[in-house]
């Protein structure tokens, strides 16, 4: 049994007095949950002070992007190495967001899955077709090329460390989630990829995560199907409420 992720990402919200009131509330709220992984994805401003407030607590920290050079002549860019030194051990890879506003596409998430692992760092790659592409019915082909492109050239070692976040674009921040069936058939679709790529033992050992509008409403019954590991939480991660919830599965 995989243990279920819950990941915040708490996007370009919270200024660094924020992101400790926040990150303290969780402290004292999910101090006993231990049958979930916790991960809260602060903007970069707020990693060092959210990593002394988190420490020796459940709560994992991870970054929302990396560079994907460990060092460099490259202004203005984030190494995962100095991500993992202020206390990550996850970094958020190929957000939509990013693949949309700053046309990040399928080699250069590549490049910085590969680099995160070497960090040391497990990557939340994020795939996912928008609403065009679904209306369209290419859904599945835009999906394949997400983890194929992003996970090309990974040994079964690296790939069993990737943690994968299936986040339809259409429902992101619209209050519009995909069915519980529509995610799980889309991870079976997945899985059945990483099967093919790999084998059957490593694609069930890979980590499938939800993304769009989870809320407590929804958490349980897209937590109830067999292919879903977890959430990958924007909007109701930034409330420690309702963060809190999502954590313990209650509506
Ligand atoms: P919302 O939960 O706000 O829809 O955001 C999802 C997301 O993009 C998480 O990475």
């Amino acid at each position: 049994m995989k243990k279920p992720i819950i990941a915040g990402n708490w996007k370009m919200y919270n200024t660094i007095s924020q992101s400790c009131d926040l990150a303290s509330q969780l402290v004292e709220s999910l101090s006993l949950v231990k049958d979930v992984e916790v991960i809260i994805c602060p903007p970069f401003t707020s990693l060092s002070e959210v990593t002394k407030i988190i420490k020796n607590t459940n709560i994992r920290l991870g970054a929302q992007n990396i560079y994907f050079e460990k060092e460099g002549a490259y202004t203005g860019e984030i190494s995962p190495l100095m991500v993992k030194d202020v206390g990550c051990d996850y970094a958020i890879v190929g957000h939509s967001e990013r693949r949309k506003y700053i046309n990040e596409d399928n080699p250069l998430v590549n490049l910085k899955v590969r680099t995160t692992l070497e960090a040391g760092l497990y990557p939340i790659m994020c795939v996912g077709e928008s609403l065009e592409e679904r209306e369209k019915g290419v859904h599945e082909e835009i999906v394949y090329i997400h983890v194929t492109g992003g996970l090309l050239g990974l040994s079964e070692e690296e790939v069993k460390k990737v943690i994968i976040a299936y986040e339809p674009v259409w429902a992101i921040g619209t209050g519009k989630t995909a069915t519980p069936l529509d995610a799980q058939s889309m991870h079976k679709f997945i899985r059945n990829t990483l099967s093919k790529m790999y084998n059957e033992d490593i694609a069930n050992s890979v980590r499938i995560l939800y993304g769009g509008s989870v809320k407590p409403e929804n958490i349980k019954s897209l937590m109830a199907e067999s292919e879903i590991d977890g959430a990958l939480v924007g909007g109701a991660s930034l409330t420690a409420s309702s963060f809190e919830r999502i954590v313990k599965f209650m509506e």
